[in-house]
């Protein structure tokens, strides 16, 4: 082999190698945002967290963003919570003027797999994935999301009478 050649062989795996890193830093800013957020299992059937809401490993989830008018949907993601209830979605683009909803596909726990339905369960599942509302980074959390058992466990009536004892808003706010 001639000095010359492997003179090019060596700045063609030089070259190789630095289009690599650019190719792995562009697949990891692919996405625009990281959504997080945890899944409970609400064995008092009220769709808030209570002391006895218990965190959800292997449960399925979704996100879905969609427009407003058409309802065409524009982006769909699924993932699963980890041990701690967790799940962790890598979003694609910015969703600016778009719908973008939470959703649970299936849990594991056939004693507490209700998928609430109710009016204000869908309000509380939004998320904003928009860099244009002054939100910086790539962080975006999103609301609890609750399954629910088929009968409210009797250790809730308890709780719940506990819970009126929380000092209200306007209590803290004159604080
Ligand atoms: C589960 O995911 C959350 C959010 O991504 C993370 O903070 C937590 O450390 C994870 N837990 C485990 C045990 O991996």
């Amino acid at each position: 082999m001639g000095k010359s050649t492997i003179i090019f062989i060596a700045s063609a795996i030089c070259l190789f190698s630095l289009l690599g890193i650019t190719q792995a830093n562009e697949e990891s800013d692919n996405y625009q945002f990281i959504l997080e957020g945890i899944v409970y299992c609400d064995p008092c059937r009220s769709i808030f967290k209570t002391t006895l809401s218990e965190p959800v490993s292997d449960a399925r989830v979704g996100m879905q963003c969609r427009h407003p008018e058409t309802e065409q949907v524009t982006i769909t993601v699924t993932a699963s919570t980890n041990s701690t209830g967790y799940y962790h979605m890598l979003i694609e683009g910015d969703h600016e003027n778009e719908i973008c909803e939470t959703y649970l596909i299936k849990s594991p726990k056939e004693d507490c797999s209700e998928i609430p339905t109710e009016g204000h369960t869908k309000e509380s599942s939004r998320v904003t994935l928009t860099s244009n509302n002054g939100i910086a980074g790539k962080n975006r959390e999103s609301n609890a999301l609750f399954f629910l058992t088929k009968k409210a466990a009797p250790e809730c009536q308890q709780e719940f009478k506990e819970m009126e004892y929380l000092p209200e808003l306007k209590d803290i706010n004159q604080a």
